[in-house]
């Protein structure tokens, strides 16, 4: 072995992140209810599934284009002028892989090493591990329990947001909804965001993974889509997992500056060549009114784990939570819970239950979410039930 290792540093000091660490103690043990994972319990439907099966009869097993099939691309700029009113140009458009992917492409846009990125936490920690991966440092800007509110919900300091940037500053990174929070960012928030960066030359990264999956009755959270213009340097990250019980098609997207037209073909032929040829024509069928029809039935099943959970709050004397405004996660605070590593690990050992540590959205100083774990309640109703049965049981005895 050679004494020098080309290994990057940064590579090397990757750690297996605390979902993985409790998830791999009982991964797929049949009498484990798993709550951990970012994914509803709902199969793909058929109509999703069916069209991808005839694109493969169909002989559909080429190369599909560099950023995804123009299909796909024109069919989400008409997306975006169904829910956000605002078609988006098919040159902004680009499939890389799935959204993590689309999610790395934008900080390789921005980040050189020793540049950091500014990320509004607590956060889903693959976003600060593809930070790390790229050669950028994280900087991590806490949400804020506003427990006084009626109801109780997470405020953004907009202040701490912006003395956080520097002139190593390349992004802000904001997750809206946001996973595990739940929190959804105002649109004073974001003009503000947006002027701030405009004038200090930052981008902006705008994970809207969720977008769609709001409790408030309209068809979208506010997107950076709706007050950016076509040139400024906002990448919005949108993708086909969670809205449409996709999570295993990994498929995405960014849309970019219109400017990034021609490097985001170079970028996306280096990265993956463009998601799976096959799998495109599923995301077709998932841009129709039917694929629209089931997005609906997915948020009522994820309004009613909601509400299921907030039942059981409500029950508890050790557990409580900022109701989340969208996605699918309950975070929840146990009451004199310091190490939630250990809680979670010792509930799926113990109680037959699988949750997320807090610690794991969380750089390690921050001791406050250390006092969480996550839950994904977008699951059937009796099993949902049953696995917060076994974590109010073990809460009140661990
Ligand atoms: C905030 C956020 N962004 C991106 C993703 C990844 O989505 P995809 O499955 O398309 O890679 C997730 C998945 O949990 C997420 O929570």
């Amino acid at each position: 072995m050679s004494p020098h290792s080309p290994i990057r540093p940064q590579i090397l000091a990757l750690q297996q992140n605390g979902i993985g660490a409790v998830s791999s103690l009982a991964f797929g043990e049949p009498d484990v209810i798993a709550l951990w994972f970012g994914e509803t319990d709902v199969v793909t439907p058929p109509f999703i599934r069916e069209a991808a099966k005839k694109a493969l009869d169909d002989g559909r097993t080429f190369y599909s284009g560099p950023r995804g099939l123009a299909s796909l691309r024109y069919a989400l700029g008409d997306y975006y002028g169904r829910i956000i009113g605002r078609k988006i140009d098919v040159e902004r458009i680009s499939l890389p892989g799935a959204a993590t992917l689309a999610v790395v492409t934008a900080l390789q846009c921005v980040v050189q090493t020793g540049d950091n990125v500014v990320i509004v936490s607590p956060i889903w920690p693959s976003i600060f591990q593809a930070v790390e991966m790229v050669g950028g440092i994280p900087r991590f800007v806490r949400l804020e329990e506003n427990w006084q509110a009626s109801p109780p919900r997470w405020d953004l300091n907009l202040q701490k947001l912006f003395d956080a940037c520097d002139e190593r500053t390349k992004a802000i990174f904001v997750a809206s909804p946001g996973n595990p929070t739940g929190w959804v960012m105002t649109r004073e928030d974001q003009q503000a965001v947006l002027d701030f960066a405009r004038q200090r030359g930052i981008a902006i990264i705008a994970d809207e993974v969720y977008g769609t999956l709001v409790y408030d009755g309209s068809e979208h959270a506010p997107s950076f889509l709706e007050i950016a213009d076509e040139d400024d340097d906002v990448f919005a990250i949108g993708g086909f997992s969670k809205a449409w019980a996709m999570t295993g098609w990994r498929m995405g997207w960014v849309v970019h500056p219109k400017k990034l037209d021609q490097q985001m073909s170079v970028m996306c032929i280096a990265n993956n060549t463009g998601p799976t040829s096959f799998a495109q024509f599923g995301g077709l069928a998932a841009l129709t009114p039917e694929g629209d029809a089931f997005r609906k039935d997915l948020i009522e099943l994820c309004r009613k784990g909601r509400d299921t959970v907030t039942d059981f709050i409500g029950a508890q004397n050790r557990i409580r939570w900022m109701k989340p405004e969208g996605a699918f996660y309950g975070f929840l605070q146990i009451d004199g819970m310091k190490d939630s590593l250990r809680f979670a690990s010792d509930l799926v050992r113990e109680a037959r239950v699988g949750v997320a540590p807090g610690s794991a959205f969380a750089p390690p100083d921050d001791a406050a979410s250390d006092t969480y774990i996550r839950i994904c309640f977008g699951q059937d109703r009796a099993r949902l039930e049953m696995g917060l049965q076994r974590l109010g049981e073990a809460a009140a005895r661990m």
